[in-house]
């Protein structure tokens, strides 16, 4: 895989000065009006992220600025469709900022997801092998950039509440995209 340019900033293990700089950014973020049914808020989402310990909020950099946020969180899979909650991090409120999507930084970010969740898992011993998330079928830029990060599609979801989702996972094991 190409090298990546993308580098994820863990919010929770940030001091707090540093952290506020951080989330003034993540502040500025915008993502489509089409968009809007598939990811929340970004700021809002960071802040609900920092305050539940099952969730690991982390800001997506690129040549020094944010360019994007996500999530992983434990213990919460099935929120996916997944079939048990516990053996998949659950990853959640991705995405890219408008003015920098197209570039191959959605792809980078998901791969980068991957490799901080096997690290997650190696740091807290959690039970994990793999990451899953849902995505619209209306979505076909992030079933892209997933796709491109080594996610495999694992069946339709009915949950949500934008329409039908794809399931999609990575198992740590065959980790590496295209
Ligand atoms: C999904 C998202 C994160 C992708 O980020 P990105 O930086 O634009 O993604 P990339 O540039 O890495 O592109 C990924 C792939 O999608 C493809 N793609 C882009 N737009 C597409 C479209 N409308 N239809 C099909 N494929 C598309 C790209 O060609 C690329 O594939 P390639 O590498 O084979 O060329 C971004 O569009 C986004 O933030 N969307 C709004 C929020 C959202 O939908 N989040 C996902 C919730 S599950």
């Amino acid at each position: 895989m190409a090298t990546s340019s993308v580098w994820l900033i863990p919010l929770k293990l940030l001091d707090e000065d540093a952290r506020a700089i951080q989330l003034a950014e993540v502040a500025g973020l915008r993502i489509l009006p089409e968009q809007q049914d598939f990811v929340g808020d970004p700021l809002r989402m960071m802040l609900v992220a920092l305050d539940e310990g099952s969730r690991f909020p982390y800001v997506i950099e690129s040549a020094g600025k944010a360019v994007g946020v996500l999530t992983l969180q434990a213990g919460a899979a099935t929120l996916a469709g997944w079939e048990d909650d516990d053996s998949a991090w659950l990853l959640r409120g991705f995405l890219i900022d408008s003015r920098c999507q197209g570039k191959g930084l959605g792809r980078q970010a998901a791969a980068a997801a991957l490799l901080e969740a096997r690290r997650l898992t190696l740091r807290h011993r959690g039970g994990q092998t793999g990451v899953v998330l849902s995505v619209n079928e209306r979505n076909p830029a992030a079933q892209a950039a997933y796709a491109r990060a080594g996610f495999v599609d694992s069946g339709r979801y009915l949950g949500g509440d934008a329409g039908p989702q794809r399931i999609m996972h990575a198992d740590f094991l065959n980790e590496g995209g295209t």
